[in-house]
């Protein structure tokens, strides 16, 4: 495939997690589970949950306050704000025009992004091609997550796996061809989507009295059969990004992929051969930030030090909608 003339680089990261870290006996406190089930089934030790009233858009700006410094560019640079979330501030307006606001940016073009744990790599896709079409230069993507304000904490399969986290790029265009995002790809399959969704709260089922007492506004999974689809979609999109960009896996020096399960991460490496050290991992200290944890994994291993000039790196990832997506970043 024949590279775009414009290349896509990423300047700068950045991350934010809430204070309050729940350990598994913590959540053996509030549900019927154990610390042994937690981490023999998805190998998550801890989480962290937002403060009462600490917003989506309070994370959001921590994580990007940090990535505009990295990037050491004057913000009012910045011309456009993508937001991955399904956990947004409020239905509408949009997270990603409240957070233009208290990053006191200009007027510039912001939107969200609803693909769930794949949001991250959605919203780089959409903001890098929105780049390369050079009507915009400078790009604040963000996935941040307030997961404990949509978790059952009656529903054991689900409320000990998720956490609440903000992650933060800018990407920039740049004339030096070869480098930065070479690119993405993301699909979709909408066929089941009771698979896993938060039923009401929508159109289908607006909320009421009785949507509230049937417990409709939480997440709903069916965990066995997304674990399934994980493994399968997680190692299909890795292989077909390597194969339609021209590498191979034993030319990866670092794999990021959404931090769902451990026994996913496994197997995933299984498949693509490659062993557990080039991957980069955090969700034992932040179980399952959705949209944030692609992005929250990046910046930890950018932080200490995983990622050097030159590096080829994949960031993969998977949820609900089904949604999925790859990108593949030669670090510049
Ligand atoms: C959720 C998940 C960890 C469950 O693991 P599993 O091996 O499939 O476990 P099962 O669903 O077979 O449940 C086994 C038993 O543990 C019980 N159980 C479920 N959650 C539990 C918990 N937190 N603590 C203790 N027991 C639990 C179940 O009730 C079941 O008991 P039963 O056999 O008496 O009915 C696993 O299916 C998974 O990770 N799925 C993917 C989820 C995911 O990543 N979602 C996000 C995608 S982006």
């Amino acid at each position: 495939m024949s590279q775009p003339t414009r290349s896509v680089i990423i300047t700068g990261t950045g991350s934010y997690s809430p204070a309050k870290v729940l350990t598994n006996d913590d959540m053996s406190k509030i549900v019927d589970t154990s610390d042994e089930w937690i981490r023999t089934r998805s190998g998550i030790s801890e989480r962290c949950f937002a403060a009462q009233g600490e917003k989506t858009s309070d994370m959001a700006v921590a994580a990007a306050e940090k990535a505009i410094l990295a990037a050491g560019i004057d913000r009012s640079d910045i011309d456009l704000i993508i937001v991955a979330t399904m956990t947004p501030d409020m239905p509408f307006p949009s997270t990603a025009c409240i957070l233009q606001s208290k990053l006191g940016l200009g007027n510039i073009t912001a939107f969200d992004i609803q693909a769930a744990c794949s949001g991250f790599i959605y919203a780089l896709n959409t903001g890098s091609n929105m780049l390369r079409s050079g009507a915009y230069k400078k790009a604040l993507i963000i996935g941040a997550e307030k997961m404990s304000s949509i978790l059952d904490f009656q529903d054991r399969t689900t409320c000990v796996l998720f956490g609440d986290a903000a992650s933060a790029i800018i990407i920039e265009a740049s004339e030096t061809a070869g480098v930065g995002v070479l690119g993405s790809i993301a699909g979709s399959d909408g066929s089941d989507p009771s698979l896993l969704y938060q039923p009401a709260g929508g159109s289908t089922i607006p909320p009421s009295h009785e949507s509230i007492d049937a417990r409709q506004h939480f997440i709903k999974m069916n965990g066995k059969e997304i674990f399934k689809q994980a493994v399968r979609v997680m190692g299909q999109v890795s292989s077909d990004i390597l194969k339609q960009y021209s590498f191979t896996s034993d030319q990866i020096d670092l794999l990021i992929p959404h931090q769902a399960n451990m026994r996913i991460i496994d197997s995933l490496a299984k498949r693509m051969k490659l062993p557990l050290e080039k991957f980069h991992n955090n969700l034992d200290r932040f179980g399952n930030t959705s949209g944030a944890s692609v992005g929250l994994a990046l910046d930890e291993a950018y932080q200490m030090g995983r990622i050097q000039s030159g590096d080829l790196i994949l960031l993969v990832a998977f949820g609900a909608g089904l949604t999925w997506g790859a990108s593949l970043i030669k670090w510049q």
